[in-house]
């Protein structure tokens, strides 16, 4: 019953995730109908292609469908959903007759687009490459009705580039899960400046429909929690960079409430992913985000972790140790943590100068659901207002009428 710091985040992150959300921020207003949803595509049939036909065959109750370039990439999704359900199941969560149902006859598979043909929308979830997903928007098109939308899962190409040469862009529309889908409940919704109201409103509605929720971000590198992250991971590598040592550093920022350690996480996404990510933010902005030598040199070893397991517990990987270039620079914890929160501050506020989302709330909406970043520090943004944070490195609360504030 006291008020402390943490209660009142808390106050504001059960605000924001279980009143704010569920009014869907972002939507275009209710008079715009989104589209009716009776079958649904996805291209792609690997790991998170299977997650979403999963998903969409559950809530829906609808058929999916799911395309891939091999027979036994499509019977591996398919295998992975009956699986799931199978459990879903053995819980009591489900019928056994609802989960053979749902996985032999709503969930297919398929190696050609003609079952495309009637679908409400189709999701692509292949390798992330722009060249393939134009080709297979191209190919859509041909294959598809004119109102069926176009999805990209994509973690970080430029969705209007996606769909730049299809005769209709305004059915391009982003649409961002987070490995697990079934535990990270976030949706990033990227508007082009093509996607039409009708398209926005029924990825909105889709979003709903699935439970998830959704924040509608703006179509600039990396979108939302990807750019938090990843600044928050420069914050640390800027540490590592300059001297403090790796465990010392993964320890201290996990003590601020993570739901893991900063390396936990970067072994957990891979290491690759999480380059290709940093590479597209500095091509955007070098000076922001440094392409980290230490993570190409993991990579380039085609190691998937900085941490390692050794006879006294978990440690950093003396390889890699070796090969990360480090200064002399000592660091007290407090000081690591600053250097962190200052970074993610200042990322921050670039990204709602940018209007990348609408409202610090959004960005609290996204690390919380899309990365579970803590109740208890309201997401990001009141954190770092409670303790002068943004003040200090942005010169202004991210709130201005505090955080706690009624929303009109
Ligand atoms: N892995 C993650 O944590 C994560 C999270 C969010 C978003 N994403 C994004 O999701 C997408 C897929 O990632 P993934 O991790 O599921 O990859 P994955 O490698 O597990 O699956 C990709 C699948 O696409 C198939 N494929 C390739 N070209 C194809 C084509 N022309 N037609 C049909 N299928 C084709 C491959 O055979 C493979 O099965 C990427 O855009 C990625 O950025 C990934």
């Amino acid at each position: 019953m006291i008020i402390s710091d943490q209660f009142k985040c808390g106050v504001y992150s059960f605000d924001l995730t279980q009143r704010r959300a569920k009014k869907l921020p972002g939507r275009p207003p209710k008079e715009v109908k989104g589209n009716k949803i009776a079958k649904i595509g996805v291209i792609g049939a690997g790991l998170m292609a299977s997650q979403m036909a999963l998903l969409f065959a559950q809530r829906y109750q609808c058929p999916v469908v799911m395309k891939d370039i091999k027979q036994e990439f499509v019977d591996k999704g398919l295998a992975y959903c009956r699986e799931q359900l199978a459990k879903t199941a053995k819980k009591g969560k489900l019928s056994a007759a609802d989960a053979k149902w749902i996985g032999e006859e709503l969930i297919t598979g398929t190696l050609t687009y003609e079952p495309f043909k009637d679908c409400d929308f189709v999701i692509e979830a292949v390798f992330e490459e722009m060249g393939i997903k134009q080709k297979i928007f191209g190919d859509l098109e041909t294959a598809c009705k004119p109102e069926c939308l176009f999805l990209t899962n994509t973690s970080s190409l430029d969705v209007a580039e996606m769909g730049k040469n299809l005769k209709d862009p305004s059915r391009v529309v982003g649409f961002h899960f987070f490995n697990p889908i079934a535990v990270l409940p976030l949706v990033e919704i990227i508007k082009t400046e093509k996607t039409s109201d009708v398209v926005l409103a029924t990825a909105f509605d889709i979003a709903k429909k699935i439970k998830k929720t959704p924040v509608l971000v703006k179509n600039a590198p990396a979108f939302l929690v990807n750019r938090i992250l990843l600044a928050w991971m420069d914050g640390i590598f800027q540490c590592i960079d300059e001297g403090a040592a790796f465990m010392q550093v993964d320890n201290a920022v996990v003590e601020l409430g993570y739901p893991m350690s900063p390396f936990t996480l970067a072994a957990l996404v891979g290491p690759a992913i999480a380059l290709h990510v940093q590479e597209t933010l500095n091509k955007a902005w070098p000076d922001r985000f440094p392409v980290s030598t230490g993570l190409k040199n993991l990579v380039a070893k085609g190691k998937k972790s900085i941490l390692t397991f050794t006879d006294k517990g978990i440690d950093v990987d003396p390889e890699i140790a070796a090969g990360w270039p480090q200064g002399n620079k000592k660091f007290t914890d407090d000081e690591i943590r600053e250097r962190v929160l200052n970074r993610v501050a200042k990322e921050i506020d670039f990204i709602l100068k940018e209007g990348v989302v609408a409202s610090p709330k959004d960005v609290d909406t996204g690390v919380i659901m899309g990365a579970g970043w803590p109740f208890f520090m309201g997401g990001i943004t009141a954190y770092l207002d409670q303790k002068g944070i943004s003040k200090k490195v942005v010169g202004r609360d991210f709130h201005q009428n505090g955080f706690l504030a009624i929303e009109k």
